[in-house]
């Protein structure tokens, strides 16, 4: 009997041990988080909506006006300090863990002690006429200090005397147009530009390549002034006084100038100052409006067409120097800025994922501002503390994400980019491994019209899903989706009933991510209306005037359009770290892929007689195209029956997914910009800021009529027409089955 009730005891507790173990072992398995989630492709989860709703208009708007009390200039003690405040709130928030991580880069300031400007001397070398030293403050900053005047970041020094030759915008046809239809000769001239339309680099660039001494850009009401606006801070206006700050390097990617493809680190070897990467050799510097009606009043030369004159009360004339009585008055460019070696900070904050922790999805924006960066940076980093506040609810309350989150505040962007490309180069071949997608959090607001989205092909799907979670923030769209207020005020003009999504260029931190490294990337802000809304980005960009209220009483009163675009930002982040399967779409790039390679095939067919007579054909890429297109559709088919169970099928599928965007990077870069290696998207050769598709193609072929050598042009167009047709082809294969 004994025995017999000891065994009865054993069976008892054995029955009890194991019903706990399988209670628990069922709630672990429920509870995994993406374990059983089929949001993909039943909408969204109940976290993702609770996160959306988590963030607060009013939370954006404070943390906006709590970063904008002080000028952050990357490279100084101020901007160290909002490091370590950012710091600290990322962890109170709930990031798993924060830290500062400094690089030394080639930062460039003006001498505080002989300030830079640009005069007009007479013959006996008298300056007659000087341009302020510094903007008006607005109000309510007076007691601010530090505030950096108007320059040219990585300026040459020097001061260069000669005529002025007017070329417009500054542009590549600017320049063909001046030498070609217009006969005139730069070399020896000061070159004045208008800022706008393209990256102020480009500009500087291009006159550096026609043998300009130096340039002067400045904002001309046309293109930095709305009609029926007034100039801040009675309306959003540039005044007459406000300049635009900025860099004019030419790094195609390259980060800091001294370190070219490796971090800045205290061990890194540096080039000298005179081999450093993108340097101009030339004096640059910003006015106002003011100050350029002065220097272009009194020119003389030819009236040039309408398209190059702005909304000045003068002729535009294009020089080269003064007319009569003025003729023997010069320009002369004072220009005493410096390069100088300089430690930064970026903020990496991270959430460790639950499932996949080896799988990163990273939310990046920069910290660093020319003055108060009211718009930029701030109203971005605003809504990344909003994100990293909201996400940190979700974990107070026992939510993690399936993959892991980086968050960062990147320094030194208006530096060149130069805080995420150098954590770009430190970490590169762990990303290369693990970094599923990029999101990039520059300024969210430059108009008060609609959504403006740029972003990979393959993210098109899923910002589409995203934007019909998020309410439209604009007064009288009550209970429409922000997806439905974009359609409509932004149809795509395209092959398709869409709202319009774009191309990436650059001229932000995710430059490293998507063209150097081939990570998935993309971006989004509030936008004005293209269509009607002529002036160029926004009208106080980069200058004093970039204030809170600027956003508070102008752009964004309610808060509702940077909270909406929160939403986007952090609702992309939040699907690409916490979907079973990545929610990013082959099938798009397929059909990006087709319509880009119509476009440069169109290019090239504009010069049939050279096509027959060099036997250039893009029959091959379209044969890649097609071949890409059957293996995106083949692949989206064997998802639909992948069993969602088999946590390796799973990450197979997976990881096709995330090695994609992978697969379109060239190891040898394009010709002359090593960094630049996506064979798809690069910054246009012409305008940093624009992206170009097939650019090795395209450049290959642009000007190519007036080519020196006609054989060896068209040759270097058959071979990379080949290159783009053999990574379109290998990019199908590796969405092909296993075996
Ligand atoms: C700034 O200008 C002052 C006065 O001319 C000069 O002494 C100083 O060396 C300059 N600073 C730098 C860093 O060049
Ligand atoms: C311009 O600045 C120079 C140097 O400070 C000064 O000598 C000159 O008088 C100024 N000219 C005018 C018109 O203010
Ligand atoms: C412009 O002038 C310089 C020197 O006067 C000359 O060397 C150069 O070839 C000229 N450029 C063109 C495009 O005519
Ligand atoms: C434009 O400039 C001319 C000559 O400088 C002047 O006579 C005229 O009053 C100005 N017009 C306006 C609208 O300011
Ligand atoms: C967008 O344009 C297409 C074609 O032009 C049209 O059929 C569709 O109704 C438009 N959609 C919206 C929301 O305006
Ligand atoms: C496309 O696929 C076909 C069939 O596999 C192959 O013959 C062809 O070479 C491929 N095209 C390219 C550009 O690789
Ligand atoms: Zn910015």
């Amino acid at each position: 009997m004994r025995t017999e009730s000891r065994l009865v005891r054993w069976i008892c507790w054995l029955t009890v041990i194991t019903a706990f173990f399988l209670t628990g072992f069922l709630i672990g398995w429920f509870s995994r988080p993406g374990s059983i989630d089929i949001s993909h492709n039943v909408g969204p989860s109940h976290h993702l909506r609770e996160f959306l709703d988590e963030m607060q208009a009013a939370n954006i708007r404070e943390h906006l006006r709590k970063f904008t009390r002080l000028p952050h200039l990357a490279g100084t003690e101020q901007n160290l300090r909002l490091a370590e405040q950012i710091k600290g709130e990322w962890l109170d928030y709930g990031l798993d863990s924060v830290e500062l991580v400094p690089y030394d880069v080639l930062l460039s300031y003006p001498n505080s002690s002989q300030p830079n400007y640009i005069s007009i001397i007479d013959q006996l070398g008298n300056q007659v006429f000087n341009t302020s030293l510094a903007e008006p403050v607005p109000e309510g900053y007076e007691n601010v200090f530090d505030i950096v005047p108007p320059y040219s970041a990585f300026s040459a020094k020097g001061q260069p005397v000669g005529d002025l030759v007017y070329v417009n915008y500054g542009r590549t046809e600017d320049f063909f147009q001046l030498e070609r239809e217009m006969g005139i000769n730069v070399t020896e001239k000061i070159v004045i530009v208008r800022y706008g339309k393209i990256f102020r680099g480009n500009k500087v660039k291009n006159a550096m390549l026609h043998g300009a001494i130096g340039i002067i850009m400045f904002s001309d009401p046309a293109d930095y002034c709305a009609p029926g606006v007034q100039p801040y801070p009675d309306g959003w206006n540039l005044p007459g006084g406000g300049a635009q700050r900025g860099n004019v390097l030419n790094l195609n990617g390259a980060g800091d100038p001294l370190t070219p493809g490796y971090p800045a680190k205290e061990y890194t070897f540096r080039y000298r100052l005179e081999e450093g990467v993108g340097l101009p050799k030339i004096p640059v510097h910003p006015i106002g409006y003011h100050d350029a009606i002065h220097l272009l009043m009194n020119m003389g030369g030819e009236i040039p067409p309408n398209n190059w004159k702005g909304a000045l009360n003068v002729s535009y004339r294009i020089g080269p120097g003064f007319t009569d009585p003025f003729r023997t008055q010069k320009v002369c460019m004072n220009i005493q800025t410096n390069n100088q070696v300089t430690r930064i900070y970026n903020v990496i904050g991270r959430i460790r994922g639950a499932v996949e922790p080896d799988r990163y999805v990273i939310l990046g924006g920069h910290r660093d501002a020319w003055v108060f960066g009211g718009i930029d940076p701030v109203s971005g980093a605003a809504v990344v503390h909003e994100n990293v506040r909201s996400v940190g609810q979700l974990l107070k309350k026992g939510w993690r994400p399936r993959r892991t989150i980086i968050f960062a505040s990147w320094d030194a962007e208006e530096f060149g980019l130069l805080g995420s490309t150098e954590w770009a180069e430190e970490n590169a071949k762990v990303l290369q491994e693990r970094a599923v997608a990029y999101i990039n959090a520059d300024s969210a607001i430059e108009g008060m019209y609609t959504l403006r989205v740029d972003c990979t092909p393959s993210l098109h799907t899923l910002v589409y899903e995203i934007t019909k979670q998020v309410s439209s923030p604009e007064q009288g769209e009550e209970g429409v989706s922000l997806y439905e207020s974009w359609h409509k005020r932004d149809n795509w003009t395209g092959d398709r009933d869409a709202p319009r999504i774009s191309k990436l260029g650059s001229g932000s931190d995710f430059e490293a991510y998507f063209i150097r490294l081939g990570i998935a990337a993309g971006r989004a802000r509030y936008t004005k209306n293209t269509k009607t809304e002529r002036y160029s980005s926004y009208p106080v960009y980069h200058s004093v005037y970039e204030t809170f209220e600027v956003v508070d009483r102008f752009y964004d009163p309610s808060f509702q359009r940077l909270r909406a675009v929160a939403q986007v930002r952090g609702g992309l982040v939040f699907q690409l770290a916490d979907s079973q399967l990545l929610p990013l779409d082959a099938s798009q790039y397929a059909d990006a892929l087709t319509k880009y390679a119509h476009t440069i095939a169109q290019l090239g067919q504009k010069h049939p007689q050279a096509l027959l007579m060099y036997g250039v054909s893009f029959d091959s890429l379209f044969s890649a195209v097609q071949n890409f297109t059957v293996a995106a559709r083949g692949f989206h088919e064997r998802l639909e029956t992948l069993d969602r169970k088999d946590p390796i099928q799973v990450r197979m599928a997976n990881d096709q997914l995330m090695y994609l965007e992978r697969a379109f990077v060239d190891p040898l870069g394009l010709p002359g910009r090593p960094f630049y290696r996506h064979v798809i998207f690069a910054p246009s050769s012409h305008n940093k800021y624009a992206g170009e598709s097939f650019p090795g193609i395209y450049d290959a072929l642009f000007d190519i009529e007036h080519a020196a050598n006609p054989v060896l042009a068209w040759e270097e167009v058959r071979r990379q027409i080949s290159i783009a047709a053999f990574t379109v082809h290998a990019a199908a294969m590796t969405l092909t089955p296993p075996a």
